[in-house]
C-alpha cells in the first residue's frame, strides 16, 4: 500500500500552485440543456423538452485545463476552434476562469467541437454532436508548435489530450517531443486508440483498456494480458511509463524500469465516470513535476478521480479537498 510522509505530501501540495502546464489538444465545449418533459411531440413519437436551463462547460482538452486550474496550477491551452460563436462561447469561458486565450487558434473551414446534452428529469435523452475529425492543416499544426516554443521556459509540463478530432498528428507529436525533452520537460499523452502509433518517445501515456488493448493488438482477458499489452505498447513507443486507467480497477503503472504497480480504487461512490480520465492526467503530470515520484503522482491522481466518479457530469477537485483526502488514505 502507497504511503506519502506529511510533509513530504505537504511540499508536493505546495508546489502545485507554482508550477504551469501548456495543454495542447482537442478542445470541446461542452453544452447542457436542462428541462421538463410533460408531453410527448404531435410531430414524431418524441418527448418535448421545455428548456429550463443552459449552461457551457470546457470540455475534452479544457476539462484537463479545468481540472489543472482546480489543483493549483497556471494554465495554458494551445488548440485549434472554429470561427463560430461556439467559438466565442469557448473564449468566453476561459477568460472568465483567467485562462490565457492567445494560443487559440480559430480555424474558419471547421466547426467548433460541441457535445450538447439534453437532460429531461435528471435523464439524458439525446446527445447532440457537433464536430470534425479530420486532421488539422500542417500549417496549424506548425502554429501550435510555435505555441509551445514561445512557452517553453515557462512551463513545467505538457500534456497532449487526443480526443481524435484533428489537432494531434504524428509531426506534432514529433516536434513537441523533441522541445519538451530539450528542456528536460515531462510530457503526456492521453491517447486516442486509432492514433496510437503517433505516441513515439512521450514521457508517460495514460490508456484505459480498451484504448491500451487496441494499441497492443492484445485481447486483455486477465491480469497477465494487461502487463503483455502495456509493457509492448511501451516498448513499440519506446515511452518511459505507461499508466494504464482500470475503470473500477483502479489503475496500473508500468515504469521506464519494467517495474510495475497496480493501485485500487478509492471510490466510495460511482455516480459519473465522465471526465475521469481527463482528471487523471492532469493530476498525475502536475504531482509528478511538482516533485513527486511517478508512483506517488499516480496514488494521488487515482485518489483525485475517485472523488471526481462521485460527482455528475466531468468534475474536477480542488487542491484543498484532494490534499485532505490524500492525507487520510496515504499519510494514516
Ligand atoms: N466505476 C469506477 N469505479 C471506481 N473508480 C473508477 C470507476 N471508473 C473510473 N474510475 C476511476 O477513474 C480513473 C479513470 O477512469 P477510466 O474510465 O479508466 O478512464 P477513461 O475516462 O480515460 O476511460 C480510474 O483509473 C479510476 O481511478
Ligand atoms: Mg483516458
Amino acid at each position: 500500500m502507497l504511503r506519502i510522509e506529511k510533509n513530504r505530501l505537504k511540499r508536493i501540495f505546495e508546489a502545485m500552485r507554482s508550477r504551469s502546464i501548456l495543454v495542447i489538444g482537442d478542445l470541446m465545449l461542452d453544452q447542457y440543456i436542462w428541462g421538463r418533459v410533460e408531453r410527448i411531440s404531435p410531430e414524431a413519437p418524441v418527448p418535448v423538452v421545455e428548456v429550463q436551463e443552459e449552461r457551457f462547460k470546457l470540455g475534452g482538452a479544457g476539462n484537463v485545463a479545468n481540472n489543472l486550474l482546480s489543483l493549483g496550477a497556471a494554465v495554458r491551452i494551445a488548440a485549434v476552434t472554429g470561427s463560430d460563436t461556439n467559438a466565442e462561447t469557448l473564449l468566453g469561458i476561459l477568460k472568465d476562469l483567467c485562462i490565457p486565450t492567445d494560443y487559440l487558434l480559430p480555424d474558419p473551414t471547421r466547426k467548433t467541437t460541441v457535445k450538447t446534452r439534453i437532460i429531461a428529469q435528471t435523464q439524458q435523452v439525446a446527445r447532440i454532436d457537433r464536430e470534425e475529425r479530420a486532421l488539422v492543416s500542417g500549417a496549424l499544426g506548425e502554429q501550435i508548435i510555435s505555441c509551445l516554443k514561445d512557452s517553453l521556459h515557462d512551463i513545467d509540463a505538457v500534456i497532449i489530450s487526443d480526443y481524435g478530432k484533428g489537432v494531434v498528428s504524428k509531426n506534432l507529436i514529433r516536434d513537441a517531443v523533441k522541445l519538451a525533452r530539450s528542456r528536460k520537460l515531462p510530457l503526456s499523452v492521453d491517447p486516442k486508440e486509432r492514433n496510437i502509433a503517433f505516441y513515439q518517445n512521450v514521457s508517460v501515456i495514460t490508456p484505459n483498456v480498451r484504448e491500451l488493448s487496441f494499441g497492443a493488438g492484445i485481447k486483455i482477458e486477465e491480469e497477465h494480458h494487461l502487463r503483455e499489452a502495456a509493457l509492448k505498447v511501451k516498448a513499440l513507443l519506446g515511452c518511459d511509463m505507461v499508466l494504464v486507467t482500470r475503470g473500477e480497477h483502479g489503475m496500473s503503472l508500468f515504469e521506464k524500469d519494467g517495474s510495475s504497480t497496480d493501485i485500487p480504487t478509492t471510490a466510495k461512490a460511482v455516480f459519473d465516470v465522465t471526465g475521469a480520465g481527463d482528471t487523471v492526467i492532469s493530476c498525475f503530470t502536475l504531482a509528478w513535476a511538482s516533485g513527486a515520484t511517478p508512483i506517488e503522482a499516480a496514488g494521488i491522481a487515482n485518489i483525485a478521480a475517485g472523488l471526481v466518479v462521485a460527482e455528475v457530469g466531468a468534475a474536477s477537485v480542488s487542491r484543498e479537498r484532494l490534499y485532505d483526502v490524500c492525507r487520510e488514505e496515504l499519510c494514516g
